[in-house]
């Protein structure tokens, strides 16, 4: 028997965990679950305990969103201590309800695997009670990830008594899912946040996480939009076909970014400073390497989009060697460059990569990222607070900065500053507050938290919705913070989540303690 049998045996014999009274609302109750089965993509069964509907916080104020649900497989892992998979169907910066594990992403796999899943409900941008007469809406930033803060809570505070360990928390999620993944990730036990969960009766607990998986994070939310037009800028008369009014607004955004960049005293792997000089050439070794292993992967890329390739045409035993490569690469059908098929790039029979001499020698960027914005319109500046500057519709991120009555907010400086309507407006310090606590940027390699040691990050290498910094930024950070970091720009992936399970649950089996 272990540990944590052996403890849940003792619990249900009349114990009680240090720090938890019997009859306190915070507590799990084991006996209360139904049983429900889900069929795999591969036709296996997995059957499981569905403990659903369960308040993680005693000052509820949003009823439809400030609930989870804990799903614990029949068979669990015959591993000495099994994960918990902590999955936010956040998008959007939007509220989620508490949803049921699906046999097609991570959560239906980690069943099948013998993991415990958790899928908590959180408030958001969208979410609304209404009280006395009036709508008001529940789920401004950051009351989102305070309910995911308080979901991690209600996990610690019941250890003893769910099934799964808590010190082996995974959180997931993509998009705004996965910035409340690396904000999860990164603001472990933050006392910035500490007076909120009180307030909302969050359990009495540790708020840290172990591992943080983050699909296309849509964070640095403050740095975003000089970010997108720093590196998209190049397209601005191009692809892009901006006006002369975005284009000043896309120019001066750019402007602000290489002190950003230069700030952040980031390092590559070797150990060299990253500033505005070199990070583009940086940039490129990720999106080579995942145009690298797409072929490796059986990929054809066609030249035309940016890189240049090395191919030996006298194959792999020897013959001559044939310097860079200039065959037509198009036509094959490519995998996604994490072993799926992707929709192909057009007709023809161009020949195939030789996976072992073949490899990929140059990125013009500039090229790349015209293919990218190609691939899908890209958005117009300021991508993210764009509200009042030169349209009027607010952004997902406009509306989650926004007010109780609904009311979108701008969130930079940038932004309030190209408001025509009032442009000596400045951010309030409740605003910046908001903003801060809603970057994980702002909590790794400080001591205000406890960052999460082990990270898995993706962001597709056709992904347009924030700029490659974001993510390439996030990762860095860690890394140069000493962090277990898997980060990839997998090809040929736009904005998505949850795909190449394999490679993913890998990771976690390799990354168990
Ligand atoms: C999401 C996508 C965006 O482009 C954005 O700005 C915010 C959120 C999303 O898919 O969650």
């Amino acid at each position: 028997m272990n540990y944590k049998i052996l403890s849940m045996t003792l619990l249900a014999l009349g114990g009680c965990a240090a720090g938890a009274s019997a009859n306190d609302a915070m507590r799990f109750d084991p006996g209360k679950y139904t049983r429900q089965t889900l069929t795999m993509p591969d036709g296996e069964e997995v059957a499981f305990k569905a403990y659903e509907g369960i308040a993680y916080v005693t000052n509820i104020e949003d009823p439809t969103y400030q609930t989870l649900n804990i799903y614990v497989p029949e068979h669990l892992a015959e591993i000495p201590r099994v994960p918990v998979l902590l999955r936010t169907y956040v998008g959007g910066y939007m509220a989620s309800t508490a949803k049921s594990p699906s046999a097609s992403d991570a959560t239906g796999r980690a069943l099948a695997e013998g993991y415990v899943v958790c899928i908590p409900g959180s408030r958001g941008s969208n979410s609304t009670i209404e009280s006395n007469g009036k709508t008001v809406y529940t789920g401004t930033a950051p009351n989102g990830l305070l309910d995911l803060k308080a979901a991690v809570r209600y996990l610690r505070y019941n250890d003893d008594l769910i099934p799964g360990d808590s010190e082996l928390i995974f959180t997931d999620g993509t998009s705004a899912g996965g910035a409340m993944s690396a904000l999860l990730g990164a603001t472990g036990n933050a006392k910035e946040y500490d007076k909120y969960l009180r307030k909302m009766g969050a359990a009495d607990a540790r708020d840290d996480v172990y591992a943080a998986i983050c699909y296309c994070p849509i964070t640095d939310l403050n740095h975003a939009d000089m970010e997108y037009e720093w590196l998209y800028g190049c397209t601005n008369t191009g692809v892009r076909h901006l006006s002369a009014d975005q284009i000043l607004i896309s120019n001066e955004l750019a402007a602000e970014c290489p002190a950003y960049i230069n700030s952040l005293g980031l390092k590559d792997k070797n150990g060299n400073v990253l500033t505005a000089d070199n990070y583009k050439d940086y940039l490129k070794t990720f999106i080579m390497a995942s145009a690298h292993r797409a072929l490796q992967e059986g990929c054809e890329i066609p030249d035309t989009i940016g890189f240049t390739f090395y191919q030996d045409k006298g194959g792999p035993m020897g013959g001559p060697m044939g310097g860079p490569g200039n065959g037509p690469r198009g036509g094959m059908r490519p995998p996604m460059g994490d072993g799926r098929q992707a929709p192909s790039f057009g007709p023809g029979n161009a020949p195939r990569f030789n996976k072992t001499s073949d490899f990929v020698t140059g990125l013009d960027l500039d090229k790349y990222l015209s293919y990218v914005a190609s691939m899908t319109p890209l958005k117009t500046p300021p991508a993210f607070d764009q509200m009042g500057v030169l349209i009027d519709t607010p952004s997902p991120e406009n509306k989650v900065f926004g007010n109780s009555e609904g009311e979108a907010a701008n969130f930079t400086d940038f932004s309030l500053r190209h408001r025509l309507d009032n442009p000596s407006a400045t951010l309030d310090a409740a605003m910046v507050e908001r903003v801060e606590i809603m970057n994980p940027m702002n909590f790794i390699g400080t001591d205000k938290s406890t960052v999460a040691t082990n990270w898995y990050i993706r962001h597709g290498a056709k992904d347009r919705d924030t700029s490659f910094l974001v993510p390439v930024n996030l990762a860095t950070k860690l890394m140069n913070n000493g962090k277990n970091v898997d980060f990839a720009l997998p090809w040929n992936r736009p904005h998505s989540g949850d795909y190449n399970l394999d490679d993913l649950f890998a990771w976690i089996k390799a990354n168990l303690k």
